[in-house]
């Protein structure tokens, strides 16, 4: 059970992030490869924001184009057509200055981990310090303390054909995050490697995020380490198919199931309302809805209280838990009151069409929805 004083409004303003928080923004971006004939599209109109300090897990069948997306973000291809904003700079048509700025704040863990097979363990690691310039003594003592940690204390000055493929793996890791970068890429990054040291892996990630406000974008397939995931994006088809901020669909689903209209839902059917539902926040004394307006929308109250009011007169008065807004769209009428804020009010919204699927997915949602609609009069 939610509590009570659940400050819905901190949640709010953090689930709605302003353009200056988020590290990665991507809108209508499109991708090709080949050439005249054998030009095929890649990517569909994809958007994503995500917020500084956010660790994403993206998945997706193989082909779907995760790779294609994570090397965009990172400079390694160039934008054709749409926007991309990482770290501030937009990609599009960017210069090779800026893409040489980003490329340092930004650690590569690729598939193919392509080391310096004449170079040992250590020195591929330091070769990424030595690019943005931090190499010396103190960079000595992390690059160990970094392979130590990742469980390579003993192959500090291994070369890697004297290493497994799991053990390679740890050192293209180490070598990805040695010059805490701002941004991580990472592909596939635990694929090689055992249950514990996979595990290291994360948690290096999460500290990371945590710490240091770094972003990490994970393509992965390995649900052992789902639970680190901030948000979760799945791709189908080159095209971003689901994008679920996690933990704010557990608090909204957590926050429905307590209410008596949603009981009747399957857990899957209010996780898919919960991702479908904004929040919003309303003033005290500000007007949600407006009598005579069309509606196209749909309230439950998180928190707060609202006046009904009819022509002008205060008719009822509804708190956290009730919803109103739903007769105007089912009968595609005006809205037959006013509803005012007379607290602060966070609300739940769903628009006309999603609420619509709502009703149409589930017969009982229907049901409960008239009968709360006829214990109200
Ligand atoms: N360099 C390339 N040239 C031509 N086609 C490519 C290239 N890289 C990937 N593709 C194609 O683009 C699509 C997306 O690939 P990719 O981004 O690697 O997907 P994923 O990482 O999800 O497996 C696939 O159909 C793949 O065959
Ligand atoms: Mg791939």
């Amino acid at each position: 059970m939610i509590a009570e004083n659940l400050n819905l409004e901190a949640l709010i303003a953090r689930w709605t992030p302003a353009e200056s928080d988020l590290s990665i923004n991507v809108s209508g971006l499109n991708h090709f490869y080949g050439e005249g004939e054998t030009r095929k599209q890649v990517l569909y109109d994809n958007n994503l924001k995500i917020r500084r300090g956010e660790i994403v897990i993206m998945t997706g069948p193989s082909g779907s184009g995760k790779t294609t997306l994570l090397t965009l973000i990172g400079t390694l291809r160039s934008v054709q057509e749409g926007n991309m904003r990482v770290l501030g700079n937009e990609l599009l048509g960017a210069s090779p200055a800026t893409v040489a700025e980003l490329r340092k704040k930004t650690g590569f863990i690729f598939q193919a981990h392509n080391l310096f097979e004449s170079l040992t363990a250590f020195q591929n690691v330091s070769m990424a310090t030595e690019l943005v310039g931090t190499s010396g003594n103190e960079s000595k003592s992390r690059i160990e303390a970094t392979l130590t940690r990742l469980g390579l204390g003993q192959r500090i000055h291994y070369k890697p054909r004297s290493l497994s493929g799991g053990q390679k793996q740890r050192v293209a890791v180490a070598r990805g995050i040695i010059h805490r970068p701002q941004l991580i890429l990472a592909d596939e990054p635990t694929a090689a490697l055992d249950a514990e040291s996979g595990r290291e892996v994360v948690t290096i990630f999460q500290e990371m995020a945590r710490n240091e406000d770094c972003t990490i974008v994970i393509v992965t397939h390995d649900n052992r380490i789902l639970d680190v995931a901030d948000r979760i994006v799945s791709m189908v088809d080159g095209q971003i198919r689901t994008n679920v901020l996690v933990q704010r669909n557990a608090v909204i689903c957590q926050i429905l199931n307590e209410f008596e209209i949603f009981r009747s839902l399957t857990p899957q059917a209010i996780s898919q309302v919960a991702d479908k539902m904004k929040l919003r926040q309303y003033l005290v004394g500000e007007e949600i809805i407006r009598q005579g307006e069309m509606g196209d929308e749909f309230f439950v109250i998180g928190s707060g209280q609202v006046d009904i009011e009819i022509d002008g007169t205060r008719v009822n008065s509804l708190g956290r838990g009730a919803f109103f807004g739903e007769v105007s769209l089912i009968k595609q009428q005006p809205r037959n009151a006013t509803v005012r804020a007379t607290s602060n009010v966070a609300c739940f919204i769903l628009s006309k069409d999603d609420f619509q699927a709502v009703l149409d997915s589930s017969r009982s949602f229907e049901e409960e929805l008239r009968n709360a609609i006829f214990a109200r009069q």
